[in-house]
């Protein structure tokens, strides 16, 4: 078995064993409080570390001399590994970067962070975007240092009130303000094709895919639709690669 499957696997099981708290904000809550689920996204992080790094790299290159960027993770389709990849990174820069990261579950069709980082549902982006919630309610404090989550909130609301809309806009200029990395995780663009509209807000845009799996003609579509909406395309990120020499030997040449 893989290095990677087995810390999923591990995140999982920390995951189900934690006291997964149900957490209901209201405007009258005090200022953000730790919550819980450091263990199993510290597990999951761990196995990318290296990635992560490389990505960061790549990142700064690409956006030279900025002390704050957003950038905004999206995919063709689901199921590529946005999610896993883009907390990886938030937690790798806010760890041994030393980085604020203000980590944002915009996916409103099929949030993902929640789940992944162990945390109970409360409050978020939609909450503020839909029914004027202070962000500073909205925004989580987590029990890894410099990192804060945005999850995706409670209030229904469609994709193009969402992306691509002033107020999302001005949620992302505001956490700007405080955190060098905004980190916005989003649908998939053939699923929520709304979700191109929210590129030019970011500084640059990843697309994530996934080796072997990902249609060629699919993901050449989905860049012509991010580049077609503005979009800094900074590049692609292939996920799940197989190697046909063990991984550490790979990694050696
Ligand atoms: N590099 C990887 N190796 C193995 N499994 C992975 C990897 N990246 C993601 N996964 C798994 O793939 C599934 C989908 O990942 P997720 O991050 O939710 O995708 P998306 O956000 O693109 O829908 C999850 O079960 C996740 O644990
Ligand atoms: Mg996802």
């Amino acid at each position: 078995m893989s290095r990677i499957h087995d810390a999923l696997e591990r995140a999982r099981r920390e995951r189900a064993k934690s006291p997964n708290r149900a957490e209901t904000e209201t405007e009258s809550s005090p200022a953000p409080k730790p919550v819980e689920g450091g263990a199993s996204l510290a597990t999951l992080a761990d196995c990318f570390t290296q990635e992560c790094e490389t990505l960061r790299s790549a990142i700064e290159a690409a956006l030279p001399g900025r002390a704050q960027r957003v950038i905004m993770f999206t995919s063709a389709v689901r199921g590529e590994g946005c999610t896993t990849l883009v907390a990886s990174l938030a937690y790798t820069l806010a760890t041994r970067g030393g980085m604020r990261v203000a980590l944002v579950d915009a996916n409103i069709k099929a949030p993902g962070l929640a789940a992944l980082m162990g945390l109970g549902p409360h409050a978020g982006l939609t909450d503020v975007i839909g029914r004027d919630l202070d962000l500073n309610l909205a925004l989580r404090a987590t029990p890894t240092p410099n990192l804060h989550v945005l999850l995706c909130g409670n209030t229904p609301l469609i994709s193009s009130e969402v992306f691509g809309s002033s107020r999302t806009a001005s949620v992302l200029q505001s956490l700007k303000e405080h955190h060098p990395y905004v980190l916005l995780d989003t649908s998939a663009v053939m699923s929520v094709p709304e979700v191109a509209m929210q590129a030019t807000s970011a500084d640059g845009v990843v697309l994530v895919a996934r080796a072997n799996k990902t249609d060629r003609a699919v993901l050449q579509k989905t860049r012509d639709i991010l580049q077609g909406s503005g979009a800094n395309l900074l590049g692609v990120v292939l996920n799940r690669r197989r190697f046909v020499i063990p991984e550490f030997i790979y990694r050696r040449l």
